[in-house]
């Protein structure tokens, strides 16, 4: 097992910088996932990654290697697509050892890994079938198997569940944490499903614009978000940012929200009185026994039986989104309600979004 280096990677198309000055180290046998919204430059780090698509400045290595400028087969990585693009004239067996074959492997040699994985995907008695028999959970299964059979540094992967329905995604995530538990091989994973992110990951990468904004675990993220837009992109439903103004208060700071108002104690530098602000309140921070109380109207009620989510506006407009617990959910639409905020736990961020507190 190698780890991987990206040292100021940056992508050019034209005038548009798609990736900009992306310093990365990935440890060996880590699961490193690149999240963002869409066109934050996710496929286009992983094409270069893969030596898919030049790099306009910067270095990429796998262990001590220099491979920037590599061709996409001397780096031995495999990489696996959204489309599985599986040769529909070929049998599964046949799908997974092609690249094999193109290495020029014995048929023996050839026959055993693929055996070998198979067994590992679960594919093992669909083996003499065509691609057009086989369900789209199983495709993707191939697809993934024809990228392990080659064994190679690390894998690759570009939104690989996405072409599949809500239920098949959730199965072959747990089968794809599975696979990196059973192979301890390294993985960087592209994905804008946060959720995919959260579950699978090691560290995420959060991407915005093509620069890093923070790199963590899950739950390091989660709680300790570096800005406004990690805080708002990791979590679903997504965190509350309740627009505010600051104003000082002995050796704290008083934040005046839409019908009420939190103390807080800021770690770093204090905001000058009056200034505009954003407090972060996760939808489970809301509405807390003996928290701060906020008036607010509800919008909408989703009942999902473990929790309920309440949709409500405050006295400005703002839309809000807590969970609440059965006294809530029974609120009718329209009806003035009072969220009850923990204050210990909320976040504050400047205008801009970066974090003050
Ligand atoms: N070949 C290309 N020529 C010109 N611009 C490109 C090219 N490929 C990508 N881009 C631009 O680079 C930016 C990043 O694209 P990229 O495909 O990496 O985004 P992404 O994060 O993978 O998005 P998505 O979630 O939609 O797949 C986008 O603005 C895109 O339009
Ligand atoms: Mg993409």
């Amino acid at each position: 097992m190698t780890n991987l280096t990206l040292r100021g990677v940056t992508k050019r198309f034209g005038a548009t910088e798609a990736v900009s000055n992306v310093d990365l180290e990935i440890l060996a046998g880590e699961m490193v996932v690149f999240v963002g919204p869409s066109g934050c430059g996710k496929s286009t780090l992983l094409r270069m990654i893969a030596g898919l698509e030049p790099v306009s400045e910067g270095r990429i290595e796998i262990g001590d290697r220099d491979v920037t400028q590599a061709e996409p087969v001397e780096r031995g990585l495999a990489m696996v697509f959204q489309s599985y693009a599986l040769y529909p004239h070929m049998t599964v067996a046949e799908n997974m050892g092609f690249p094999l074959e193109m290495q020029g492997l014995s048929k023996e040699e050839i026959a055993g890994r693929v055996r070998a994985t198979a067994q590992t995907l679960q594919l093992q008695d669909h083996l003499d079938r065509k691609p057009r028999a086989l369900s789209g959970g199983q495709r993707q299964r191939v697809a993934i198997g024809r990228a392990i059979v080659r064994n190679p540094v690390a894998f690759l992967f570009d939104e690989p569940l996405s072409n599949l329905d809500a239920e098949l995604r959730v199965q072959m995530r747990l089968e794809i944490a599975r696979l990196h538990r059973d192979l301890k091989a390294t993985m960087i994973y592209v994905t804008h499903d946060q959720v995919e992110a959260m579950t699978l990951a090691d560290r995420i990468v959060v991407l915005r614009g093509g620069r890093i904004e923070q790199v963590g675990a899950p739950l390091e993220l989660y709680d300790n978000p570096a800005n406004a837009f990690v805080a708002g992109f990791i979590g679903s439903p997504r965190m509350n940012l309740i627009p505010a103004t600051s104003w000082r208060d002995g050796d704290g700071l008083r934040i005046v929200v839409p019908g009420g108002e939190v103390r807080f104690r800021p770690a770093g530098t204090m905001p000058p009185d009056g200034a505009a602000v954003q407090l972060g309140l996760r939808p489970e921070q809301m509405a807390v026994a003996g928290g701060v109380p906020l008036p607010a109207i509800c919008d909408t009620i989703e009942r999902l039986g473990a929790v309920s989510y309440l949709y409500a506006r405050l006295a400005d407009g703002t839309a809000v989104t807590a969970q609440v617990d059965h006294a809530l959910a029974a609120a009718s639409i329209g009806a003035q309600v009072s969220f009850a905020l923990d204050a210990s736990r909320a976040l504050l961020f400047d205008a801009s979004g970066r974090r003050i507190a």
